[in-house]
């Protein structure tokens, strides 16, 4: 909806709400009589005066209602501007939702002088975000710092153990703290929100925590880091390097100047963690997760994927194995015909299996300012609604231990390239390893049109074999690659990718 039609909108709504005449609007409100009339015959009035004509209505509605909910923010950046710019601009919509007025009473960042776009007249400025979070000025604690421990850590501490209901974007400190900070939580009663910390503003906590509530999770796995998939989409879209992108995605905001947290697979990884202690009622255990990154992903292999019908993808997967529970993060082949094989760009998309539901895929912006803040919002619209559910869906000490399965033991189909020499024999000693391992192979092609590409040394006759194997144990693949590396027929780095059947 346009910002003039929801303009509209809230006047229609104020009017019938408090029973004023249009005119009386126009003089008390407004300053002209005929505002109201002129505006529904399409005068759009300018933006500044609609914002005032906004704030003069804030301060009317719910004057007689509850006392509004004080929200303390810490951390003015990408999420924490966009959520107060939000709170300021939608107060009137978000307070009829829940009866009550969302008030943004105090602040805290580093530098008070930088311009944040944000107007933080009449809000209490806290340099130190520990005594923000222990203020009796506020109702609600927001912590939109960052970072795992530190005065994140310090600040929602503080805010729990005070009793005061705390909502989080942040992954790292949830990946590390997630049980011990639900266990204040659940002691003090005071609620624990984290919609934003996996994918951003697409509401998965909040699906599983509530909407999926009998269901019984069988598996999950999703695209869950927009950088690296955005990388993934272009190079395989138009014919850049892994570094272009790299570069394409740092120019265009998407990518950190120190990219290694996204692009090695460790940020899927905190998200990754946070997902599956949801659900199977685990505790969260970032350290057990098996992560491979998407750097060594060459356009040779986006390319022979995609010829034998695959895309690559950086997932993260969680599910219950025999001895244990599974959690991995690397780079993928999935089928082309897959749901999510269709995610491209900066999107997040995560699948839950259940039982009940079948097969169910979230699908959204997993970053970004304004649709981050949603989430945040999401959540304190319920903590205003007085809504208590375990901050992990069980309560924190009926979380099961976490046992993790030996990722050597796991069975599916490889993607396997190699750099071979150009000499009698070699396809040879290849599929002997293989079958020695009881490996049985899909298909074997060959690329001599990709040899240049692929990490030849320039100094010998090299030829691109790839070959894709049917279902196979993990530790018979690096046996047999292990063996196939010592016979001198391969130069370089031989590229292993494991095949998801979704
Ligand atoms: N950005 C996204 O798209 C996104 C998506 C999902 C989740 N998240 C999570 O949301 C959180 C915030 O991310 P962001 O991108 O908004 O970060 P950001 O842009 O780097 O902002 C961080 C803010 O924290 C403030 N800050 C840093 N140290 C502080 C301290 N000691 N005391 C008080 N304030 C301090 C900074 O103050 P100054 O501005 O004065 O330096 C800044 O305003 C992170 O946990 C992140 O993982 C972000």
């Amino acid at each position: 909806m346009s910002d003039i039609k929801i303009f509209v909108n809230e006047i229609e709504a104020f009017l019938k709400k408090n029973n004023w005449t249009p005119t009386r609007f126009g003089r008390e409100i407004a300053g002209d009589p005929l505002f109201v009339f002129d505006l529904r015959e399409g005068r759009e009035p300018r933006s500044e005066t609609r914002n005032k004509i906004l704030k003069i209505m804030q301060e009317y509605v719910g004057e007689e209602e509850m006392e509004p909910l004080r929200i303390g923010v810490a951390g003015l950046g990408t999420v924490g501007a966009e959520l107060v710019k939000i709170i300021q601009k939608d107060a009137i919509s978000i307070s009829r939702k829940i009866g009550r007025k969302l008030i943004i009473s105090a602040v805290s960042a580093r530098s008070r002088s930088k311009d944040r776009g944000v107007d933080l007249t009449n809000i209490k400025w806290f340099d130190d975000p520990v005594a923000l979070a222990r203020s009796e000025e506020i109702d609600l604690f927001v912590e939109l710092i960052g970072g795992e421990d530190g005065p994140a850590l310090a600040a929602v501490i503080a805010a729990l153990s005070n009793n005061k209901p705390v909502v989080t974007a942040n992954k790292a400190l949830l990946a590390k703290h997630g049980v011990s900070l639900a266990s204040v939580a659940e002691k003090t009663g005071a609620q624990l929100g984290f919609e934003a910390a996996v994918a951003g503003g697409i509401p998965v906590i909040k699906a599983l925590r509530e909407g999926l509530g009998s269901a019984s999770v069988k598996r999950t796995y999703g695209i869950m880091n927009g950088t690296c998939n955005y990388i993934l989409s272009r190079m395989g879209e138009e014919d850049i390097s892994f570094a272009d992108c790299l570069k394409e995605a740092q120019r265009l905001g998407y990518a950190e100047a120190n990219p290694t947290f996204d692009i090695g697979g460790f940020d899927t990884a905190h998200k990754l963690a946070i997902l599956s202690s949801l659900c199977f009622a685990t505790e969260i255990a970032p350290s057990e997760i098996y992560i491979e990154g998407i750097e060594k992903i060459t356009q040779s292999d986006i390319k022979v994927a995609n010829d034998l019908g695959y895309k690559i993808k950086l997932l993260g997967l969680a599910q219950r194995a025999e001895d244990g529970m599974e959690q991995r993060v690397h780079p993928t082949l999935v089928p082309k015909s897959s749901a999510i094989a269709g995610v491209d760009g900066v999107l997040n998309a995560i699948v839950l299996e259940t039982d009940h539901v079948q097969e169910l895929m979230l699908l959204g912006p997993g970053a970004g300012g304004a649709a981050t803040a949603s989430s945040v919002i999401s959540d304190i619209l319920d903590i205003a609604r007085g809504t208590f559910v375990p901050p992990l869906a069980v309560p924190s000490d009926e979380l099961e231990p976490y046992k993790r399965a030996p990722m050597r033991e796991h069975e599916g189909g490889y993607y396997i390239r190699f750099n071979a020499k150009d000499v009698p024999g070699t396809l040879g000693v290849i599929t002997t390893s293989m079958g020695k391992q009881q490996i049985s192979i899909e298909s074997i092609i060959q690329r001599p049109d990709l040899q240049a590409k692929n990490g030849s040394n320039g100094n010998e006759n090299t030829r691109t074999i790839v070959l894709i194997t049917h279902e196979t144990m993990e530790q018979n693949v690096r046996q047999a690659l292990s063996e196939i590396a010592k016979s001198g027929h391969i130069v370089g780095e031989t590229q292993l990718i494991r095949i998801e059947k979704l």
